[in-house]
């Protein structure tokens, strides 16, 4: 297992280049199982692990996948032999649920893990379960296992009574290939749903609405393979800009798209940082200057991101004033604020509130990363800590982060992944 360290780097200055969206490569893999003709190319995806997971889940059940050194990957699902995920890969892996709807669409049957325990919160899955059966799937939970089997799935209208990103992309591509129209209301709005539905749509799919809280899905009988560029990812634009803002520098981010990241520019103005943006790119220059507290407020988008929640803790930790910073996606989703006040930082938490109380100076520690953002969280405020920051259990960041730290020394950070 590694470790990060980091010193103190004041500023970061120069160009960093962004890598494609995660969340929205995963639901493609998943919807490549579809396909009755031609293999799916995905372009643009992210070295990650959690591509590599969903690689080696569909490989297991009999899909040819290949990668080529350009981070192409391609999919043929003429070879697939069965349904079937299993706990091992899938606990790993919350996403790996976005094989159920596709599998069930195209082949009657799905058996699927129910991905368990979740550092962030409790995070169900009933809301893509309940979806499925309105649509005349017969589901049973058995021994931890989504047992789903249909004839042929029945369009119909589905209104989510919570907003759901991975149930809405579940219940879109399960609908392409079922018999008439679906209607999913309280859809998710994402960048990621809106791009699955754009690569569906070049496979075939009959989908209109999306990016609206209304998406209306006309059933096909074949989906065909297709080649596709995902759009880059937003939250790692995010990260970097926070960390510009968090170390008064500057930066200029390329392969961005500022109009995904609306809501996060603006708070980045308001603590205090000149952005400018052209087409596929942002720029940002803090001048030198400590950010101003900022407070936030998690929602589904295009509200505040709950995946920029911790690096925003970060950079109000070090911030001028006090701020507060309200979760309302995931109850759980403030493991990184014990590991900053480790750090020196002043955070209370109050249910689903953190006040937060800006501090002249962090000061380095050994720390914990507990998932994901968190891991960012901790190496924005090791940017800016007093001496050194040593982060262990990094497996989190390599999930979601392409190269993190090699971005990071190209823009003069003293970051550093050791052997433990
Ligand atoms: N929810 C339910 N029941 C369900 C499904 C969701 O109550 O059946 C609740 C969740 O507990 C949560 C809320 O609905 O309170 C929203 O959760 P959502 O389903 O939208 O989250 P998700 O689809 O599991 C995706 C991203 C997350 C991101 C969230 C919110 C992927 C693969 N994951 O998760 O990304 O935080 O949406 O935007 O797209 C990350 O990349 O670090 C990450 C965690």
């Amino acid at each position: 297992m590694d470790k990060l360290i980091i010193n103190r780097t004041l500023p970061i200055d120069g160009e960093v280049s962004i890598s494609g969206a995660k969340n929205a490569v995963l639901p493609m893999i998943c919807a490549s199982v579809m396909v009755s003709k031609n293999s799916v190319n995905i372009r643009n995806v992210p070295h990650l692990h959690d591509v590599t997971t969903t690689l080696r889940l569909l490989t297991q059940m009999g899909v040819t996948t290949t990668m080529d050194e350009q981070m192409s990957i391609s999919l043929d699902a003429s070879t697939i032999n069965n349904s079937f995920a299993p706990y091992d890969l899938v606990k790993t892996m919350r996403a790996s649920i976005l094989v159920l709807g596709p599998l069930l669409a195209k082949y009657g049957e799905a058996k699927v893990s129910l991905p368990g325990g979740c550092a962030i919160g409790t995070r169900p899955v009933s809301l893509h379960i309940e979806a499925l059966k309105k649509m005349g799937a017969v589901i049973e939970i058995e021994n931890g296992y989504i047992s789903a089997k249909c004839n042929k799935l029945q369009g119909t209208c589905i209104e989510f009574p919570k907003t759901t990103v991975t149930g809405t992309e579940n219940i879109l591509m399960a609908s392409t290939l079922a018999r008439g129209k679906t209607l999913i209301k309280n859809a998710a709005m994402e960048p990621e749903v809106i791009d699955l539905a754009n690569f569906l749509i070049k496979m075939g799919a009959k989908i209109s609405g999306h990016g609206t809280s209304t998406i209306e899905i006309d059933g096909v009988e074949n989906l065909e393979g297709v080649s596709y560029s995902a759009l880059p990812d937003r939250i790692e634009t995010g990260t970097f800009l926070v960390a510009a803002a968090i170390t008064g520098g500057r930066i200029i981010v390329k392969h961005a798209i500022s109009s995904h990241l609306e809501a996060v520019l603006k708070k980045l103005q308001q603590s205090g940082a000149e952005i400018h943006f052209t087409e596929s790119e942002i720029h940002l220059d803090m001048k030198g200057k400590r950010p101003k507290a900022i407070d936030i407020d998690t929602g589904p988008y295009p509200q505040f991101p709950t995946d920029m929640q911790a690096q925003l803790t970060a950079l109000n930790a070090i911030a001028d004033g006090t701020s507060i910073i309200r979760e309302n996606i995931f109850e759980n989703r403030f493991m990184h604020v014990q590991e900053m006040t480790r750090m020196g930082a002043d955070i209370k938490l109050d249910q689903n509130r953190a006040i937060v109380v800006g501090k002249e100076e962090l000061v380095g520690a050994q720390v914990m990363a507990t998932d994901l953002r968190a891991s960012a969280s901790l190496i924005l405020a090791g940017l800016v800590a007093k001496g050194k920051t040593e982060i262990e259990r990094i497996y989190h960041i390599d999930r979601g982060y392409d190269c993190i730290e090699e971005k990071l020394q190209q823009l003069g950070a003293d970051i550093l992944r050791v052997p433990m």
